[in-house]
């Protein structure tokens, strides 16, 4: 097995290990469109059920059970599966946070009675909404959650904790550290309200700044008035809420047009009953540039192909900035019109949205968000999620332009960034992307170019570092950095393996295809 193989295989496990945790008898996991069918052939020899894949993690002897059945594993597979790899894995990484549990699942997890979750504060999150000008008014859409966080012994949170790490246990990590994955371990297992009606309270944002932090985006703020708007449906029975509201024009508001200003301008929303539901709404005009922007591996340093650092990154360690990003955004914020706009659009759960938007807002230009949302769960939904946003976006503004941002690492944003571009070919203004394949030796996962295939070679750029976009015309639409080589097969590519077409042959490898047997496995036996 390939050395860099390893890791990869924890992604795996960690994602079995997450999804285990929370016994599903209902569960059925759709596969993604390859031809790949339940075998007939002896089942895999490493199991992947309930309390035993968590009980394995624990026991850190997950690697020795592996390498014992691998090679059985890769024979018995390897006539099933031919060469002919599932795209969840040919095309990229899953996202591991997958399948996490929510609401009862939680509660009967955790032993939670529900009198002891009544006493709880009910809380909201509410994700910084975007509005668009419509010939009734300013049209904004309100989504997020309403969910209360049940009572933990700490001595549980940190046993649920150790599942998301690997190789080390949390009260090895540093104190900072530790408290972080407790922190984000609570955020997990909270208990989603169904059927609840939320209402908010709007009122012209005081501070300049993205959410009140300085250093925000080119937005004015309306400078009086304020309203109490009623989200017209109940929440979900996953405690989701998301539609688009008809907000008034409150006399004396100072609130502008859509179409008599080409500022973006801000709002303060506060959620009615609760101090946790405070967001900032950005009302945006017609015209202009949306900055969409990815944050994993693109805006932060996760290393989500390399799953121990991955996990560490997201559960245990401060959030970084990947690099001078910062200041590159910095730049766009201050020297692009008013009109600009920034939108973050990740696909990690809604749960841990709190610490994405977090650091965003200390770090970036202020801007509206969205995350996956619950309903989203299973492997296929997971892999169509971003498309949905991201088109949610486009027809929310039909004659903005926009850029988008992101890494080459997710096999969903080489899909839908360039698809976008084919079918609003007026619109995608550039598409710049990380190549963290050329970068990073430790990502080994092939990327696929196929979908750039007939579109302007000079509105989109494979990037190194962020200094790569210095000095871009970004407004005159040329996002090609010409001093930077591209590469571009417009087939699997992985620059890991030394040459651009190195992923077709790397099809037939003993490596590749144990590796894609494993994973097959892992999401059939689940
Ligand atoms: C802006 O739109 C509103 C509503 O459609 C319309 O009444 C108004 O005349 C428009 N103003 C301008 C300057 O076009
Ligand atoms: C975790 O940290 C975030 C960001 O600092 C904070 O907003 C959130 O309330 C914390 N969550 C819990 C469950 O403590
Ligand atoms: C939510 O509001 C609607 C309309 O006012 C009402 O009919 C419904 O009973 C409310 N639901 C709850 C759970 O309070
Ligand atoms: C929000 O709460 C305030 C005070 O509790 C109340 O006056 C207001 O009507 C509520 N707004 C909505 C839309 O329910
Ligand atoms: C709102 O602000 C404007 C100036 O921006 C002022 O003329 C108006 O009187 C204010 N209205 C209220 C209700 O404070
Ligand atoms: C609100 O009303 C004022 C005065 O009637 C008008 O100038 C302004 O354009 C309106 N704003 C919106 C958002 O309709
Ligand atoms: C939300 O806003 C209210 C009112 O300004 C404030 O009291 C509260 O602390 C804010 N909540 C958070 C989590 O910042
Ligand atoms: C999830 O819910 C949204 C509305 O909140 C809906 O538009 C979408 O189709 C749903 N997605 C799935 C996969 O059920
Ligand atoms: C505003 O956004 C909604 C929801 O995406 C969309 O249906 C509508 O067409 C948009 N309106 C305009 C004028 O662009
Ligand atoms: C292009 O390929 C060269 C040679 O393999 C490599 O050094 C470089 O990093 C690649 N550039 C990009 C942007 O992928
Ligand atoms: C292109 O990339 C190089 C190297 O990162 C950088 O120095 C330069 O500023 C970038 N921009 C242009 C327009 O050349
Ligand atoms: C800052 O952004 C502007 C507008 O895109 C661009 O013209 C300028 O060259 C950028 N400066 C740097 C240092 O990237």
């Amino acid at each position: 097995m390939a050395p860099s193989a390893l890791p990869a295989l924890l992604l795996l496990l960690a994602t079995a290990a997450t999804a285990a945790v929370i016994p599903e008898p209902t569960r059925t996991v759709s596969l993604p469109d390859v031809a790949l069918q339940r075998p007939h052939v002896t089942r895999a020899p490493i199991m992947f059920d309930g309390d035993r894949s968590y009980y394995a993690i624990d026991k850190r002897n997950v690697l020795s059970d592996i390498a014992s059945g691998v090679d059985s594993v890769a024979k018995s597979w390897g006539s099933v599966l031919g060469t002919d790899l599932p795209s969840f894995f040919t095309e990229g990484i899953p996202n591991w946070f997958q399948d996490l549990p929510t609401g009862s699942e939680v509660l009967s997890r955790l032993g939670v009675d529900d009198d002891s979750l009544a006493s709880k504060p009910t809380e909201v999150l509410n994700i910084p909404p975007y509005a668009n000008w419509t010939d009734r008014g300013w049209n904004v859409r309100f989504h997020g959650n309403v969910y209360k966080i049940p009572d933990i012994e700490q001595k549980k949170v940190d046993e649920l904790a150790n599942i998301f790490l690997i190789d080390t246990k949390i009260e090895d990590l540093p104190q900072d550290q530790q408290e972080q994955a407790r922190n984000l371990t609570r955020s997990i297992f909270i208990v989603q309200q169904g059927e609840r009606n939320v209402s908010f309270h709007l009122e012209p944002s005081p501070l300049q700044g993205a959410s009140g932090q300085p250093g925000g985006n080119p937005a004015s703020t309306p400078q009086n008035g304020s309203e109490e708007v009623r989200f017209p449906y109940e929440t979900t029975s996953q405690g989701d809420f998301d539609a688009f509201v008809q907000i008034q024009n409150i006399s004396g508001s100072g609130l502008l047009a859509g179409n008599e200003t080409e500022t973006v301008q801000r709002l303060n929303v506060y959620t009615n009953g609760t101090l946790t539901g405070n967001a900032t709404a950005y009302l945006v005009p017609p015209k202009g540039i949306t900055f969409i922007s990815d944050i994993d591996d693109i805006l932060r340093v996760t290393k989500i192909y390399q799953p121990k650092e991955g996990l560490l990154n997201s559960f245990a360690r401060a959030f970084t900035p990947w690099m001078n990003m910062p200041e590159i955004y910095a730049n766009w914020s201050q020297s692009l019109p008013d009109s600009t706009h920034f939108h973050y659009l990740t696909t990690t759960p809604e749960q841990v949205t709190r610490n994405y938007m977090d650091f965003i807002f200390k770090t970036y230009p202020g801007g509206s968000f969205d995350t996956r949302p619950l309903n989203f769960s299973d492997v296929q939904a997971t892999l169509s999620i971003r498309k949905f946003l991201l088109t949610k976006v486009f027809e929310t503004y039909p004659e903005r332009k926009f850029v988008l941002v992101a890494d080459t690492s997710n096999s969903d944003v080489m899909k839908a960034y360039p698809e976008l571009a084919h079918d609003y070919p007026n619109q995608v203004q550039c598409i710049l992307l990380r190549n963290t394949s050329a970068t990073d030796a430790e990502n080994w996962f092939p990327y696929d170019t196929s979908g750039f295939e007939g579109l302007n070679n000079k509105s989109y750029m494979f990037f190194k570092v962020p200094d790569d976009l210095r000095n871009l015309d970004i407004s005159g639409g040329h996002c090609l950095n010409e001093t930077i080589p591209q590469n571009v097969t417009f087939s699997r590519q992985a620059e890991t393996f030394g040459d651009k077409n190195a992923a077709q042959s790397l099809q037939g490898s003993a490596s590749f295809g144990l590796f894609a047997a494993l994973m097959a496995s892992v999401f059939l036996l689940l």
